[in-house]
Protein backbone atom coordinates (compact mmCIF):
# COMPACT_ATOMS: atom_id res chain seq x y z
CA UNK A 1 0.00 0.00 0.00
CA UNK A 2 2.41 2.13 1.10
CA UNK A 3 4.75 1.59 -2.00
CA UNK A 4 1.47 2.41 -4.39
CA UNK A 5 1.09 5.73 -2.59
CA UNK A 6 4.76 6.53 -3.41
CA UNK A 7 3.73 6.22 -7.28
CA UNK A 8 1.41 8.95 -6.78
CA UNK A 9 3.53 10.96 -4.65
CA UNK A 10 6.58 11.01 -7.19
CA UNK A 11 3.98 11.93 -9.98
CA UNK A 12 2.57 14.91 -10.07
CA UNK A 13 0.73 14.51 -13.16
CA UNK A 14 -0.90 11.47 -11.60
CA UNK A 15 -1.40 13.07 -8.28
CA UNK A 16 -3.42 15.93 -9.80
CA UNK A 17 -5.78 13.57 -11.45
CA UNK A 18 -6.05 11.52 -8.20
CA UNK A 19 -7.01 14.82 -6.40
CA UNK A 20 -9.47 16.00 -9.05
CA UNK A 21 -11.14 12.71 -8.92
CA UNK A 22 -11.30 12.49 -5.29
CA UNK A 23 -12.53 16.50 -5.24
CA UNK A 24 -15.15 15.35 -8.32
CA UNK A 25 -16.64 12.48 -6.30
CA UNK A 26 -17.35 15.00 -3.25
CA UNK A 27 -19.13 17.50 -5.14
CA UNK A 28 -21.07 14.70 -6.40
CA UNK A 29 -22.37 13.56 -3.51
CA UNK A 30 -23.27 17.53 -2.51
CA UNK A 31 -25.01 18.46 -5.66
CA UNK A 32 -26.84 15.60 -7.31
CA UNK A 33 -29.41 15.11 -4.13
CA UNK A 34 -30.13 18.90 -5.08
CA UNK A 35 -31.57 17.28 -8.21
CA UNK A 36 -33.96 15.11 -6.93
CA UNK A 37 -35.48 17.22 -3.86
CA UNK A 38 -38.47 19.02 -4.71
CA UNK A 39 -38.03 21.66 -2.26
CA UNK A 40 -35.04 22.61 -0.06
CA UNK A 41 -37.58 24.91 2.34
CA UNK A 42 -40.32 22.77 4.17
CA UNK A 43 -43.93 24.92 3.23
CA UNK A 44 -45.42 26.17 6.22
CA UNK A 45 -49.09 26.92 6.10
CA UNK A 46 -49.66 30.39 5.81
CA UNK A 47 -46.97 31.99 3.45
CA UNK A 48 -48.27 33.42 0.30
CA UNK A 49 -46.98 35.17 -2.10
CA UNK A 50 -47.16 39.43 -2.15
CA UNK A 51 -50.29 41.19 -2.85
CA UNK A 52 -49.34 43.12 -5.70
CA UNK A 53 -49.21 46.28 -4.07
CA UNK A 54 -47.06 44.89 -0.88
CA UNK A 55 -44.97 43.99 -4.39
CA UNK A 56 -44.75 47.29 -5.33
CA UNK A 57 -43.74 48.76 -1.51
CA UNK A 58 -41.05 46.28 -1.43
CA UNK A 59 -39.77 47.64 -4.40
CA UNK A 60 -39.71 51.02 -3.10
CA UNK A 61 -37.93 49.42 0.36
CA UNK A 62 -35.15 48.24 -1.87
CA UNK A 63 -34.95 51.06 -4.20
CA UNK A 64 -34.52 53.21 -0.88
CA UNK A 65 -31.93 51.11 0.72
CA UNK A 66 -34.44 50.69 3.84
CA UNK A 67 -31.68 46.80 3.66
CA UNK A 68 -28.76 49.80 4.98
CA UNK A 69 -30.35 49.51 8.08
CA UNK A 70 -32.84 47.15 8.36
CA UNK A 71 -32.45 43.44 8.77
CA UNK A 72 -36.11 41.18 8.25
CA UNK A 73 -34.41 37.54 9.91
CA UNK A 74 -34.79 37.14 13.83
CA UNK A 75 -32.16 34.74 14.73
CA UNK A 76 -33.20 31.64 17.13
CA UNK A 77 -31.35 32.96 19.64
CA UNK A 78 -33.07 33.54 22.98
CA UNK A 79 -33.02 37.67 23.03
CA UNK A 80 -33.63 38.23 19.64
CA UNK A 81 -36.74 36.30 20.22
CA UNK A 82 -37.99 37.66 22.88
CA UNK A 83 -37.37 40.98 21.49
CA UNK A 84 -39.05 40.73 18.03
CA UNK A 85 -41.07 37.48 18.44
CA UNK A 86 -40.52 33.49 16.84
CA UNK A 87 -37.47 33.35 14.98
CA UNK A 88 -37.60 33.19 11.14
CA UNK A 89 -38.45 30.26 9.18
CA UNK A 90 -37.32 29.96 5.95
CA UNK A 91 -40.42 29.35 4.31
CA UNK A 92 -41.01 33.32 5.31
CA UNK A 93 -38.66 34.29 3.03
CA UNK A 94 -38.98 31.63 0.40
CA UNK A 95 -40.99 34.24 -2.12
CA UNK A 96 -38.56 36.95 -1.75
CA UNK A 97 -36.18 37.92 -4.85
CA UNK A 98 -34.02 38.85 -3.57
CA UNK A 99 -34.06 37.96 0.00
CA UNK A 100 -33.98 41.14 2.66
CA UNK A 101 -32.48 39.31 5.56
CA UNK A 102 -30.15 42.36 5.63
CA UNK A 103 -26.53 42.52 7.25
CA UNK A 104 -26.57 45.04 9.47
CA UNK A 105 -28.98 46.39 12.39
CA UNK A 106 -28.79 50.41 12.52
CA UNK A 107 -32.35 50.37 13.29
CA UNK A 108 -34.32 47.12 14.33
CA UNK A 109 -34.73 44.04 12.76
CA UNK A 110 -38.34 44.24 10.59
CA UNK A 111 -39.10 40.69 9.96
CA UNK A 112 -41.93 40.47 12.17
CA UNK A 113 -42.69 44.69 12.31
CA UNK A 114 -45.99 43.57 10.62
CA UNK A 115 -49.46 44.74 12.69
CA UNK A 116 -46.93 45.38 15.44
CA UNK A 117 -48.41 49.41 14.90
CA UNK A 118 -51.22 51.02 13.55
CA UNK A 119 -50.99 52.36 9.52
CA UNK A 120 -51.20 55.97 11.21
CA UNK A 121 -48.24 55.09 13.05
CA UNK A 122 -46.16 54.06 10.30
CA UNK A 123 -47.25 57.37 8.15
CA UNK A 124 -46.02 59.72 10.59
CA UNK A 125 -43.24 57.43 11.09
CA UNK A 126 -42.25 57.37 7.61
CA UNK A 127 -42.98 61.30 7.60
CA UNK A 128 -40.94 62.19 10.36
CA UNK A 129 -39.51 59.38 12.19
CA UNK A 130 -38.47 61.62 15.41
CA UNK A 131 -42.42 62.98 15.88
CA UNK A 132 -42.89 59.58 16.93
CA UNK A 133 -39.38 58.29 18.45
CA UNK A 134 -37.44 61.19 19.50
CA UNK A 135 -34.41 59.60 19.85
CA UNK A 136 -34.71 58.07 16.30
CA UNK A 137 -31.64 58.56 13.91
CA UNK A 138 -34.04 57.20 11.20
CA UNK A 139 -34.15 59.22 7.92
CA UNK A 140 -37.53 60.98 6.88
CA UNK A 141 -39.35 59.64 3.91
CA UNK A 142 -41.56 62.10 3.37
CA UNK A 143 -41.39 62.51 -0.05
CA UNK A 144 -42.64 59.02 -0.63
CA UNK A 145 -46.16 60.51 0.16
CA UNK A 146 -45.78 62.89 -2.60
CA UNK A 147 -44.59 60.85 -5.05
CA UNK A 148 -47.49 58.89 -7.24
CA UNK A 149 -47.11 54.88 -7.08
CA UNK A 150 -46.46 53.94 -10.46
CA UNK A 151 -47.96 50.37 -10.98
CA UNK A 152 -48.24 50.11 -14.66
CA UNK A 153 -46.20 47.29 -14.76
CA UNK A 154 -46.48 45.76 -12.03
CA UNK A 155 -48.68 42.31 -13.66
CA UNK A 156 -44.98 42.02 -15.74
CA UNK A 157 -43.57 42.11 -12.28
CA UNK A 158 -45.73 38.88 -11.26
CA UNK A 159 -45.07 37.51 -14.20
CA UNK A 160 -41.01 37.75 -13.47
CA UNK A 161 -41.31 36.31 -9.86
CA UNK A 162 -43.26 33.42 -11.69
CA UNK A 163 -40.44 32.86 -13.82
CA UNK A 164 -38.13 32.58 -10.52
CA UNK A 165 -40.78 30.08 -8.95
CA UNK A 166 -43.11 32.46 -7.47
CA UNK A 167 -46.59 30.54 -7.73
CA UNK A 168 -48.81 33.62 -8.97
CA UNK A 169 -51.77 32.50 -11.26
CA UNK A 170 -53.37 33.90 -14.39
CA UNK A 171 -55.99 34.95 -12.06
CA UNK A 172 -53.37 36.87 -10.31
CA UNK A 173 -51.56 38.46 -12.89
CA UNK A 174 -55.19 39.36 -14.73
CA UNK A 175 -56.38 41.28 -11.78
CA UNK A 176 -52.60 42.40 -10.47
CA UNK A 177 -54.14 46.15 -11.38
CA UNK A 178 -57.42 45.95 -9.61
CA UNK A 179 -56.02 43.66 -6.90
CA UNK A 180 -53.21 46.67 -6.16
CA UNK A 181 -56.10 49.51 -6.01
CA UNK A 182 -58.55 47.47 -4.03
CA UNK A 183 -55.83 47.46 -1.67
CA UNK A 184 -55.07 50.98 -1.20
CA UNK A 185 -58.84 51.96 -1.07
CA UNK A 186 -60.74 51.33 1.95
CA UNK A 187 -63.96 51.63 0.72
CA UNK A 188 -63.66 49.12 -2.36
CA UNK A 189 -65.37 45.40 -2.08
CA UNK A 190 -62.02 43.21 -0.86
CA UNK A 191 -63.70 39.85 -1.18
CA UNK A 192 -61.30 39.15 -4.13
CA UNK A 193 -58.24 40.10 -3.23
CA UNK A 194 -58.53 39.14 0.41
CA UNK A 195 -59.26 35.36 -1.07
CA UNK A 196 -56.31 35.78 -3.67
CA UNK A 197 -54.18 37.73 -0.38
CA UNK A 198 -54.78 36.65 2.88
CA UNK A 199 -54.49 38.99 5.93
CA UNK A 200 -53.30 42.03 3.13
CA UNK A 201 -53.80 44.93 5.08
CA UNK A 202 -55.82 47.66 3.63
CA UNK A 203 -54.16 51.20 3.32
CA UNK A 204 -56.06 54.50 3.28
CA UNK A 205 -54.44 56.52 0.19
CA UNK A 206 -55.04 60.55 1.12
CA UNK A 207 -55.81 62.10 -1.73
CA UNK A 208 -56.90 60.70 -5.62
CA UNK A 209 -53.42 58.98 -6.57
CA UNK A 210 -51.96 56.09 -4.86
CA UNK A 211 -48.64 56.98 -3.18
CA UNK A 212 -45.22 55.34 -2.80
CA UNK A 213 -45.59 55.25 1.06
CA UNK A 214 -48.83 53.74 0.52
CA UNK A 215 -47.28 50.72 -0.88
CA UNK A 216 -44.58 50.79 1.42
CA UNK A 217 -46.92 50.59 4.30
CA UNK A 218 -49.24 48.08 3.00
CA UNK A 219 -45.73 45.86 2.44
CA UNK A 220 -44.23 46.59 6.07
CA UNK A 221 -47.50 45.81 7.74
CA UNK A 222 -47.85 42.12 6.45
CA UNK A 223 -44.12 41.19 7.30
CA UNK A 224 -44.25 38.02 9.69
CA UNK A 225 -47.70 37.90 10.09
CA UNK A 226 -48.42 35.13 7.76
CA UNK A 227 -47.50 32.09 9.93
CA UNK A 228 -49.76 31.59 12.83
CA UNK A 229 -47.36 29.73 15.18
CA UNK A 230 -49.88 27.83 16.50
CA UNK A 231 -50.67 25.90 13.85
CA UNK A 232 -47.09 24.91 13.21
CA UNK A 233 -45.76 22.24 15.48
CA UNK A 234 -42.16 22.66 17.05
CA UNK A 235 -40.79 19.84 16.21
CA UNK A 236 -41.31 20.48 12.19
CA UNK A 237 -39.71 23.87 12.03
CA UNK A 238 -37.09 24.34 10.00
CA UNK A 239 -34.27 26.81 11.92
C1 LIG B 1 -29.91 55.33 8.65
C2 LIG B 1 -30.52 54.10 9.05
C3 LIG B 1 -31.99 53.85 8.67
C4 LIG B 1 -32.54 53.79 7.43
C5 LIG B 1 -31.88 54.04 6.09
C6 LIG B 1 -33.92 53.40 7.62
N1 LIG B 1 -34.17 53.23 8.95
FE1 LIG B 1 -35.92 52.58 9.76
N2 LIG B 1 -35.14 52.81 11.63
C7 LIG B 1 -33.86 53.22 11.92
C8 LIG B 1 -33.71 53.34 13.37
C9 LIG B 1 -32.45 53.77 14.09
C10 LIG B 1 -34.95 52.96 13.94
C11 LIG B 1 -35.33 52.93 15.44
C12 LIG B 1 -35.92 54.25 15.88
C13 LIG B 1 -37.26 54.48 15.25
O1 LIG B 1 -38.22 53.75 15.50
O2 LIG B 1 -37.37 55.43 14.44
C14 LIG B 1 -35.83 52.63 12.82
C15 LIG B 1 -37.12 52.16 12.95
C16 LIG B 1 -37.93 51.73 11.91
C17 LIG B 1 -39.23 51.11 12.07
C18 LIG B 1 -39.90 50.77 13.40
C19 LIG B 1 -39.41 49.43 13.87
C20 LIG B 1 -39.90 49.00 15.22
O3 LIG B 1 -40.03 47.78 15.44
O4 LIG B 1 -40.16 49.88 16.07
C21 LIG B 1 -39.72 50.87 10.83
C22 LIG B 1 -41.03 50.24 10.45
C23 LIG B 1 -38.71 51.34 9.88
N3 LIG B 1 -37.64 51.85 10.58
C24 LIG B 1 -38.85 51.29 8.51
C25 LIG B 1 -37.90 51.77 7.61
C26 LIG B 1 -38.10 51.82 6.19
C27 LIG B 1 -39.33 51.33 5.46
C28 LIG B 1 -36.98 52.38 5.64
C29 LIG B 1 -36.71 52.71 4.20
C30 LIG B 1 -37.69 53.57 3.54
C31 LIG B 1 -36.07 52.66 6.74
N4 LIG B 1 -36.66 52.28 7.91
C32 LIG B 1 -34.81 53.21 6.58
C33 LIG B 1 -32.86 53.48 11.00
C34 LIG B 1 -33.02 53.50 9.63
Amino acid sequence: MAFRHEVLEKNAFLLLVAALVTVAIGGMVEIIPQFFIENTIEPVKGVRPYSPLELAGRNIYIREGCYLCHSQQIRALRDEVERYGHYSLAAESMYDHPFQWGSKRIGPDLARVGGKYSNDWHYAHLRNPQSVVPESLMPSYAFLEERPLDYAHIADDLITNRKVGVPYSDEDVKNAIADLEAQADPNADHTALLKRYPKAVIVPKNGQTISEMDALVAYLQMLGTLVDFKDVPEESLDR
